[in-house]
């Protein structure tokens, strides 16, 4: 006699071993876009923190990009006030750039993983090193 349930369930056990390596590294590496975080500007800040927190950063920095044009061009407001009531000058170039330095390693990172192309680059200047290869 023998029990064929365990065989099977120590079959499927060893499968799922066997395989383990390879379906750990889906989603990995390669895969998973890395956002890097390792600019100078960055590296200098006391605190390591965005123009809002990094959830909302993550989920809504194309609105506030957008909100951030309007402020400027149809308001003529140049000083965003965060949730936690500190200032920011209102600029691409000047904010978001100067801390995210790296576009490539940074933006484009996400970008390329998502599929987004903002065209936001043909007219807004990115500095020598920033540019998207
Ligand atoms: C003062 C420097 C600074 C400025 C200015 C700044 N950032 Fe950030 N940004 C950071 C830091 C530091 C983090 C990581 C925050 C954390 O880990 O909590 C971050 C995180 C982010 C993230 C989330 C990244 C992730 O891995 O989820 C996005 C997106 C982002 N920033 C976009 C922008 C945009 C767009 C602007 C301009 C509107 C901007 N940042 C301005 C320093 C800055
Ligand atoms: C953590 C990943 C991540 C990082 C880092 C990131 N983005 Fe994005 N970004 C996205 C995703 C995902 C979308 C598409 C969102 C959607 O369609 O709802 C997007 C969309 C945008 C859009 C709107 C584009 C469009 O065609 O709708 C702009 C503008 C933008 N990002 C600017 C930036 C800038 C500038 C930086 C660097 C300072 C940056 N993003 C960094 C993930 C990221
Ligand atoms: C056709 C050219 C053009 C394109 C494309 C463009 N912009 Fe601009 N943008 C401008 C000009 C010109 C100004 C006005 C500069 C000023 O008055 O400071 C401006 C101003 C801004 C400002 C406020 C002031 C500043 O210096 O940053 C933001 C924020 C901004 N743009 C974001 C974006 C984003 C995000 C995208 C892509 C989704 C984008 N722009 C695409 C031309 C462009």
């Amino acid at each position: 006699m023998y029990d064929g349930g365990k065989i099977i369930t120590g079959i499927i056990i060893f499968l799922l071993f066997a395989t383990f390596p390879f379906y750990y590294n889906i989603g990995k590496a390669n895969v998973k876009p890395d956002p890097k975080l390792d600019t100078p500007v960055i590296k200098q800040l006391a605190e390591k923190k965005c123009v809002e927190s990094k959830e909302y950063m993550r989920a809504n920095h194309m609105q506030i990009l957008d909100d951030w044009r309007n402020m400027a061009l149809r308001e003529a407001k140049r000083t965003y006030r965060n949730a936690e009531g500190k200032l920011f000058e209102i600029s691409l170039q000047n904010t978001c750039m100067k801390c995210h330095s790296n576009k490539n390693k940074f933006c484009d990172e996400c970008h390329k993983y998502a599929n987004v192309k903002p065209y936001c680059w043909d007219c807004h200047f990115v500095k020598e090193g920033g540019a998207a290869k």
